[in-house]
């Protein structure tokens, strides 16, 4: 599909949620409860991380739903399990699940795709498959989330995002298919997006000048939305859950600088 056509698509399909629902339609679904398990590019905004995930859980929910941003700065999926985080995201689902649909996010590929991380190709499909499956047992519901993009262009013109994560990205995608779990492309969307609006938009989201990874509390917020939007696409129960921004959804699928 052509680059430019695919937002105009994207936002064809969201236009069910542009649009005010009628609350009644929802009223007998639980709220949704989100743990979000992941590393830097997910966690709350700190000196050294910031990502999508609390502009998602301030921003895009509708009252009564809401979540823990479980994000670790420098997290692998290795890491993230032996200290005990996992623990900790299980634990809590396990808590909610009675009066909430109980959602798991799942994100990596940053740390673990580097050479010193401890885990290779295999062992990272491997984690993440575990990670899914053990949602599956306290009866949550898993999505994997490929991961965000690094905003660093090739000096190309236009200047041009180099996918860095292609391989993360594909192996989260098949841990969701080997374990018939949910997932968002959240790399490609954001590389294209990122792509569409350039550097000097793009970086006005980094958590300082020259950290073109994490982002700042208004970076968070527009990822936060995407992310939402690519799970409100697909999935009925999250629309049912979500308060949509149509200002903010018509730019970024609108490849404008929001
Ligand atoms: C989320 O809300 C907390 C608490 O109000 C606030 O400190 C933080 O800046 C917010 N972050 C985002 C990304 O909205
Ligand atoms: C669910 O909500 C009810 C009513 O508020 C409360 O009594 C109960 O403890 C809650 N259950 C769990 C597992 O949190
Ligand atoms: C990955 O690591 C595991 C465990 O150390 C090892 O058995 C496997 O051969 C490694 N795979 C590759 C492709 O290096
Ligand atoms: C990722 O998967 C796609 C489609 O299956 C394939 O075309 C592409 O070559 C893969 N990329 C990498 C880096 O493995
Ligand atoms: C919706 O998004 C626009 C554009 O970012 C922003 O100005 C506005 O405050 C948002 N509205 C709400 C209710 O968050």
């Amino acid at each position: 599909m052509s680059f430019l056509l695919r937002p105009v698509l994207f936002l064809l399909s969201l236009l069910p949620i542009l649009a005010s629902a009628s609350p009644r339609h929802f009223s007998t679904l639980k709220p949704a409860y989100f743990l979000l398990a992941g590393d830097s590019t997910t966690a709350t905004q700190s000196a050294n991380g910031g990502g999508w995930g609390d502009g998602f859980l301030n921003h895009t929910l509708r009252q009564g739903s809401s979540g823990h941003n479980y994000g670790h700065n420098g997290a692998t999926t290795k890491s993230f399990r032996e200290g005990g985080d996992w623990a900790k995201v299980i634990e809590e689902a396990k808590t909610k699940i009675g009066n909430y649909t109980v959602y798991v996010t799942i994100q990596f590929g940053h740390n673990d795709q580097k050479v010193t991380s401890g885990v290779n190709e295999t062992e990272y499909g491997g984690n993440l498959e575990r990670f899914g499956r053990e949602v599956q047992e306290v009866g949550g519901i898993a999505i994997f989330v490929t991961p965000l993009t690094r905003r660093n262009y090739a000096a190309t013109s236009p200047p041009t995002i180099k996918q860095d994560l292609a391989i993360q990205r594909n192996i989260t995608i098949q841990a969701a298919h080997t374990t018939r779990s949910r997932h968002i492309d959240l790399n490609i969307a954001s590389t294209d997006y990122c792509n569409e609006i350039g550097p000097d938009a793009a970086w006005e989201y980094n958590l300082n000048p020259t950290d073109h990874t994490h982002l700042n509390v208004h970076g968070s917020v527009v990822f936060g939305r995407m992310v939402s939007d690519l799970m409100v696409k697909q999935f009925g129960d999250i629309r049912a859950v979500t308060e949509g921004n149509g200002t903010l959804s018509r730019e970024i699928w609108g490849g404008v600088a929001a």
